[in-house]
C-alpha cells in the first residue's frame, strides 16, 4: 500500500509535468479573446515564493497537502496526509528534473527517485489559458482558466489567491491557506541518506523521457 500511495503522488506530479511541458510548447491564447472585445483577466502568476496548505479530494480520496513553493531556488515540496493516516509522504522537486518521494518515519521508511525531463512549475505557468469567466467557487467570487484542457483554475478576484484548481481527472485542490513569501527553512529540504544508496532502484525507475510518454502514464 506504501507503493500505490507513492504511485498517486508521482501522478500528481506527471501532471504537473504536462503542464510544464505544454505550457513551453507555448500554444497562442486564441480561445482567450473575449466576445465583448474588452481583454479578459488574466491569471496572476504564482508569487515566487508561498506556502499553502491544500485540501484535495481524488474522487472520495481526501488528503491535505502542505505545498512550499520556492522558485528562486528552484525548488518545490508537496506533504501529503492521507486522510487518518499516520505518516507523511514527502514529495520534493528539484528544478533539474529530480524528485524524491519519501516518508520519514513509520515501519519501513522508503524513498523513489525519478528524473524528468523538466523542472518545477514556472511562476508564469498558467499565462495562455483560456479564460472561462467569472463565478463563485467554494463560497469565493472567483475568475478561472482552463489550461490545455487539462486544468481548471480559479483565483479569487478581489485578492488574487488562488482558491481551488481541478484536474481533468477530477482530482481537485482547494486553497485553505496561502502565505506569500513564505519558506521553508533549508534543512528540510534535504532528502534522507537512503535515498542516496539505492541504485539499482534508482535507475530502474528513471521516468521516461519526453511529454508523449509522461501523458501516457496518465
Ligand atoms: C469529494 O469528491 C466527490 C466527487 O468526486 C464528492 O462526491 C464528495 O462529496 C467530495 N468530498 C468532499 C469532502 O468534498
Ligand atoms: C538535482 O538537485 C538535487 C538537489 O541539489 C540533487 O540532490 C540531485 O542529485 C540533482 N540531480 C541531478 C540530476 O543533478
Amino acid at each position: 500500500m506504501p507503493s500505490s500511495f507513492l504511485f498517486s503522488i508521482s501522478t500528481l506530479s506527471l501532471l504537473l509535468l504536462l503542464l510544464l511541458l505544454l505550457a513551453v510548447a507555448g500554444e497562442p491564447p486564441t480561445a482567450a479573446r473575449s466576445r465583448t472585445g474588452e481583454s479578459d483577466p488574466t491569471p496572476t502568476p504564482w508569487p515566487h515564493q508561498f506556502h499553502s496548505v491544500l485540501f484535495m479530494n481524488s474522487t472520495g480520496s481526501l488528503q491535505l497537502i502542505d505545498l512550499w513553493y520556492d522558485w528562486p531556488n528552484g525548488r518545490n515540496f508537496n506533504i501529503v496526509r492521507d486522510q487518518l493516516s499516520a505518516s507523511l509522504l514527502y514529495d520534493l522537486e528539484w528544478n533539474n528534473g529530480t524528485s524524491f518521494f519519501y516518508t520519514l518515519d513509520g515501519d519501513s521508511p522508503s524513498c523513489r527517485t525519478a528524473q524528468l525531463e523538466v523542472g518545477i512549475l514556472r511562476p508564469g505557468w498558467l499565462e495562455g489559458g483560456s479564460y472561462l469567466g467569472r463565478r463563485h467557487v467554494d463560497g469565493f467570487l472567483c475568475d478561472g482558466w482552463e489550461k490545455a484542457d487539462f486544468i481548471r483554475y480559479y483565483e479569487d478576484v478581489e485578492t488574487k489567491r488562488p482558491v481551488h484548481w481541478r484536474f481533468y481527472t477530477g482530482r481537485e485542490a482547494h486553497v485553505m491557506t496561502f502565505e506569500v513569501g513564505a519558506a521553508l527553512e533549508d534543512a528540510k529540504w534535504q532528502a534522507p541518506a537512503y535515498c542516496f544508496d539505492q541504485k539499482e532502484v534508482e535507475e530502474d525507475e528513471v521516468a521516461p523521457r519526453g511529454g508523449g510518454s509522461a501523458s501516457a502514464s496518465l
